[in-house]
């Protein structure tokens, strides 16, 4: 089977629920087995902090995890647990600057399971979709070069600025130039898949959040990865953290 290409639209596109606007801003968490209980309180939490009504949420989040975890490669123990996360945001001006970046490595990967290319899903219910770049050798050394001219770690540079002010100064600089670039066109209940942890793995940011905004993603892995990304995050596996 050829590896899966870095990023991807699904074909088919989820049922959204109706949803006009957000009461509070928070998120919601959970790591563990893919379960019928995860719609459900993943439903229960979304009633509680949008104006959507339980049971078409329910079924958003079902035919999302149903439409994902199929897409996902690997045997059934290989993805038979999940991260799902729910980000619920009001207007804010954090991302008028985008954060250009690609995902690092999620959890420690399973013995034999390193060249496999693992994705995460993002689906937007309401507002701005992610800001994602069409993966190409360009892009990838443009956000190489900017490495080098802004970490000085990474090189023989002197260190003029702290770490932090370093991260600035590089997410400023591709900013600029990122500002034309073409960008993944993902339509309404349209699933994008993104590769993380690896060298081609698509770059993306936050949109500038100018309007309320819910937005779902989703990982698989075995049961030992994600327990391993629990570990690394110091979180609980099989709960719902909201
Ligand atoms: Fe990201």
């Amino acid at each position: 089977m050829p590896p899966q290409p870095p990023c991807a639209i699904l074909s088919v596109p989820i049922a959204i629920p109706h949803l006009t606007s957000t009461i509070r801003e928070s998120t919601f968490n959970y790591y563990g087995p893919v379960q019928s209980l995860l719609a459900f309180e993943a439903s229960k939490y979304l009633a509680t902090v949008t104006d959507a009504a339980e049971p078409e949420v329910a079924s958003t989040i079902n035919s999302f995890i149903l439409a994902t975890q199929t897409d996902c490669i690997g045997s059934d123990d290989e993805k038979d647990s999940c991260w799902l996360t729910i980000r619920v945001t009001k207007p804010s001006k954090e991302f008028e600057t985008p954060r250009w970046h690609q995902d690092g490595r999620m959890f420690p990967y399973d013995a034999g399971r390193e060249d496999v290319v693992h994705s995460k899903y993002a689906l937007t219910l309401l507002g701005p979709r992610t800001l994602m770049l069409q993966p190409d050798a360009d892009i990838l050394s443009t956000v190489q070069r900017g490495e080098a001219k802004h970490f000085w770690w990474l090189q023989e540079h002197d260190r003029e600025l702290t770490e932090d002010e370093a991260h600035t100064a590089l997410r400023n600089w591709l900013a600029v130039e990122f500002k034309y670039e073409t960008r993944v066109k993902v339509g309404h209940g349209e699933v994008v898949r993104f590769s993380w942890g690896r060298e081609d793995s698509p770059v993306h940011s936050e949109p500038d959040l100018m309007v309320d905004r819910v937005f779902v993603t989703v990982l698989y892995g075995s049961e030992s990865e994600l327990r391993g990304m629990c570990d690394w995050r110091n979180v609980e596996y099989e709960k719902f953290i909201y």
